[in-house]
């Protein structure tokens, strides 16, 4: 059974948020998916700690965001992020989100990465760039050589839950606590995402 709150979901945890978690079989790879005009991809550089926790920043989900957030997250494979931690630019060259393909030993053994720390700054949400991220870390988890992904985020992060429903990824429950949190959470979901819940023992 998963316990307290961990990493994102920690810092931007609700009174009542609930850690849940989210997994989909990557199969025979991540949906098709484009940017918005204007913006643009890259892989990480030296320098970005200050891009990534600037957007975090941003999105005004964590608060507050430790000014050693990065390195306490990333800190054991530093120069593994150039081939995993993605930005999105806009037309300007600035940095407006964020995703992580992370993949640790022992989840190679299972087969499973993580998607982490998804993060778009507020000007730049609802284009579709968010949805890009999640695809383009699911399609380097792949690549690096999982075929699953999972996510953990906090139960009242409705828009972050819609987002990844909205790719594939189903709820992954194993105690009663996550079960209550899914039905609390299914109330605030649009109608097509409660649909897809059924089926599930949420
Ligand atoms: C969650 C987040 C990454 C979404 O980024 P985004 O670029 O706005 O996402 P997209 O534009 O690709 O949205 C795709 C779908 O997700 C859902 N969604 C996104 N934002 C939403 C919101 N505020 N409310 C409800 N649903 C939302 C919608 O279904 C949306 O499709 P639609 O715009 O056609 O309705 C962004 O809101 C964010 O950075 N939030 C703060 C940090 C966070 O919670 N990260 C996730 C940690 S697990």
């Amino acid at each position: 059974m998963r316990g307290a709150l961990d990493g994102e979901n920690r810092v931007m945890a609700g009174s009542n948020a609930v850690e849940i978690r989210m997994v989909r079989r990557l199969g025979a790879g991540p949906r098709r998916c484009s940017l918005p005009d204007g913006y643009s991809m890259r892989w990480y550089r030296d320098g970005d700690k200050e891009t990534w926790q600037r957007i975090q920043e941003d999105t005004g989900a964590y608060d507050p965001v430790a000014p050693d957030l990065f390195d306490l997250e990333f800190g054991e494979s530093f120069e593994s992020l150039a081939e995993r931690q993605l930005f999105v630019e806009d037309s300007s060259g600035a940095a407006v989100g964020t995703a992580t393909a992370w993949v640790t030993a022992s989840d190679r053994a299972s087969g499973i990465g993580r998607l982490h720390w998804v993060a778009v700054s507020p000007a730049h949400q609802r284009r579709g760039i968010g949805s890009y991220l999640t695809e383009a870390a699911c399609w380097r988890l792949r690549e690096l050589g999982v075929d699953s992904a999972y996510l953990t985020t906090g139960s009242e992060n409705v828009a972050a839950v819609q987002l990844y429903l909205s790719l594939g990824f189903s709820p992954e429950v194993d105690s009663q606590a996550e079960v209550s949190a899914w039905r609390t959470l299914a109330e605030s979901l649009e109608p097509c995402f409660r649909v897809q819940l059924e089926g599930f023992a949420v």
